[in-house]
């Protein structure tokens, strides 16, 4: 029942400006975050990940390791890695 395209790498790494959207990856999904960029609590360093995966900058802000996070994320998943 998930019919989400598949993305590459590739295709997820060009995304990494507001101009082009912000996308990030996590454990094998995609996610467009452009819409929360100005909402994130932690404000502009969610940039940082943009175009890239989440878990080296999550391990090292261990403040979304929660299920609260894990939800918010899961509203802006878009693809398949
Ligand atoms: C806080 C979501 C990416 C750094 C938070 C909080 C949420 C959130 C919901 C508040 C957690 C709480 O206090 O209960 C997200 C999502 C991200 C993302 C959905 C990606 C799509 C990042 C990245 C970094 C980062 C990549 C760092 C490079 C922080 C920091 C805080 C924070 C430092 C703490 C802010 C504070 O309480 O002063 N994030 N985050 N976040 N985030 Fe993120």
């Amino acid at each position: 029942t998930n019919s989400l395209p598949v993305y590459s790498q590739e295709e997820v790494t060009k995304h990494c400006a507001v101009e082009k959207g912000i996308w990030v990856t996590y454990k094998g999904s995609v996610y467009d975050v452009t819409d929360f960029v100005a909402i994130h609590p932690g404000g502009d360093k969610i940039l940082l990940a943009a175009g890239k995966a989440l878990e080296p900058f999550w391990a090292l802000y261990a403040v979304h390791e929660q299920e609260h996070v894990l939800e918010i994320l899961s509203k802006y998943k878009v693809g398949i890695l």
